[in-house]
């Protein structure tokens, strides 16, 4: 049976502050996507326990991620938004997953490497089989579609490869999932090195925008953007890199054009121009920090969205895991 609306399925990782890199390229694009999908979004804090976490710090920064995915418009009663440790689903496929993933298909992934040199004292067995946890996230809702990001396409690689093993053992069990590149959100810079990607881990405080910062820590943060010397608002990634990220974040959250932008700040030195991103970013941001204290201040309708997700997302892998476990010949439960 052709299903009706294609499943959309996608999530973050629950550790780390979100950052206006995490908001433009990703929470913001998925606002509305439920229009034409079903969508599901995790939170996935069993993938970051790969990584040691302080338990009190953990648990206030996940639920403050199911917050500002909340806040940022994401409608909890039209999308699927769940914890992906809530939905014993995950970790049942995630093991028989393992039994079906090759070490030399898990050996070959960058972001096991990039993170077992940055923990070189806890490279677990946990960090090397990631990917196949992820498949199964992805392939219990069979779904279509995933966004992510370029640093993900490794992982959603070995996802369908899984899977059309998987199928071509034991018939049409998965769907075979596909990127989804939507149109296309900027891809956000450091603002302390312009050639790197934002990320929520950089040590240097200045480097990266957090959806909680306030607006002088934006504004301050901006005004230091490593720029160049040309003293010039021009889009050139390759010869102004720093500039050419101001102006994509300006341009995303303002909705003008870059186009438009360079002619707004012709003339005008790079003081003017940077306070002008920071400000245009504060206020963008102001909205969501309010809505984000009104709903951490009264938690009993992000309690009961926590719960009644949870529930929809069990009932739904549930009918993926018991067709798993049939056709792999596990002996059925006596009900
Ligand atoms: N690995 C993803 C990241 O680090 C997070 C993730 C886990 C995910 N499971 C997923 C993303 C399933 C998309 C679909 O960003």
């Amino acid at each position: 049976m052709e299903k009706e609306r294609k499943v959309l399925y996608s999530g973050m990782q629950a550790t780390g502050r979100l950052t206006i890199g995490n908001y433009i390229g990703a929470l913001k694009n998925w606002v509305n996507l439920n229009e034409e999908y079903d969508c599901f979004f995790g939170v996935m804090d069993l993938h970051s326990l790969t990584v040691r976490q302080n338990p009190k710090e953990f648990r206030d920064n996940a639920r403050l991620i199911y917050t500002q995915y909340v806040a940022a418009g994401l409608d909890p009663k039209k999308n699927c938004i769940y914890f992906q440790s809530h939905v014993p689903t995950h970790a049942e496929l995630g093991w028989i997953l393992d039994c079906f993933t090759y070490m030399g298909e898990l050996n070959r992934m960058t972001q096991f490497k990039d993170k077992s040199a940055k923990h070189a004292d806890n490279i677990n067995a946990g960090l090397f089989t990631y990917p196949a946890l992820m498949a199964a996230d992805i392939l219990l809702y069979q779904a279509d579609l995933v966004p992510i990001g370029a640093d993900q396409k490794q992982h959603l690689e070995i996802c369908r490869d899984v899977a059309m093993r998987f199928n071509s053992i034991y018939g049409d069990v998965f769907t075979i999932p596909e990127g989804f590149f939507g149109k296309v959100g900027a891809r956000i810079m450091s603002l302390a090195d312009p050639t790197k990607k934002m990320s929520k881990s950089d040590e240097n405080v200045n480097a990266t925008i957090y959806l909680v910062d306030d607006r002088d820590t934006i504004i301050r943060k901006f005004k230091k953007a490593v720029t160049d010397s040309d003293a010039c608002v021009r889009y050139d990634v390759e010869n102004k890199p720093g500039v050419s990220n101001l102006i994509d974040i300006y341009s995303v959250i303002t909705g003008k054009s870059k186009e438009d932008t360079e002619k707004e700040f012709e003339g005008k030195g790079y003081g003017d121009f940077k306070l002008a991103v920071g400000e245009a970013v504060a206020d963008a941001l102001d909205p969501l920090h309010k809505k984000v204290d009104e709903l951490l201040s009264d938690r009993t309708y992000i309690d009961e969205c926590i719960k009644e997700n949870a529930e929809k997302a069990y009932y739904v892998s549930s009918k993926t895991l018991r067709k798993v476990h049939k056709k792999l010949g596990l002996t059925e439960r006596i009900r």
